[in-house]
């Protein structure tokens, strides 16, 4: 069975549109896993557009939720995920004035570091997993790196699927991809931009065992509400 994650930064960032409590990421990520999500995705950003450290704490406290932290290679970031414990981490770029993060990360610049990051994760039994572009020589270097997951961005084919454009080269990069992880150890995920129809289209890909998503999800909850469009995702995955 495929996973599903679900990132709930979303619900933080209309929160904070009023500087007040409501919605409460903590209430809703409890929500969304009652309603089937496998784990529940979170991005403690450096500029903390959405998520802040007290939303960290709350949620990787609350041991019923499976809790995936996506961190930047920020010293202080990687601080504060030791500290409180995720069952996840996913390392992530980040740059200041992007919208969403909007490219996989340079493996080759940040070799070390991320070496360094991930075993003292892999110490702590916390699950690593490397955002990158879907390139055979990034599953080489994660292998590596000792990361025990990637995940791929999946920002290009969704764009080129929402643009009905044609999409099977970056179709074949993923699942060339996705083959040589499992190969190679690795378990491999698949998240950024996915709605019902891309997601339909790379849950094909055997390889893939977990899906991200957070914009989608939240925008179609507004009409359809949690429990019946995280019903609709887990259908499709599992098709
Ligand atoms: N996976 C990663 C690593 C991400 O950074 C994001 C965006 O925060 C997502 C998945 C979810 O992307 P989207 O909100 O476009 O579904």
């Amino acid at each position: 069975m495929k996973r599903l994650g679900i990132n709930i930064d979303h619900v933080a960032t209309i929160r904070n549109a009023r500087g007040s409590f409501h919605p409460d990421p903590l209430t809703i990520a409890k929500h969304v896993t009652k309603c089937g999500a496998h784990s529940v995705t979170i991005h403690l950003r450096e500029d903390r557009r959405h998520i802040k450290d007290i939303d960290v704490i709350k949620i990787c406290k609350d041991k019923k939720i499976i809790t995936n932290l996506e961190i930047s290679l920020n010293k202080k970031i990687i601080n504060i995920a030791l500290k409180n414990k995720p069952n996840f981490i996913c390392i992530v770029p980040e740059k200041r004035k992007e919208v969403t993060t909007e490219g996989g990360l340079n493996l080759i610049k940040n070799k070390k570091k991320i070496k360094e990051i991930i075993s003292l994760f892999n110490k702590k039994n916390i699950r690593t997993s490397l955002f990158i572009d879907p390139t055979l020589k990034d599953i080489k270097i994660s292998k590596e790196l000792n990361s025990s997951c990637v995940e791929l961005h999946t920002g290009k084919i969704s764009n080129l699927v929402k643009e009905n454009k044609n999409y099977k080269n970056e179709y074949l990069k993923i699942k060339k991809c996705s083959k040589l992880g499992v190969q190679l150890g690795i378990e491999v995920h698949a998240g950024h931009g996915l709605d019902y129809k891309t997601t339909a289209i790379l849950s094909k890909i055997k390889e893939i065992t977990e899906f991200n998503i957070g914009h989608f999800i939240i925008g179609e909850s507004l009409t359809h509400g949690l429990k019946k469009t995280i019903k609709a995702f887990k259908k499709i995955t599992n098709k």
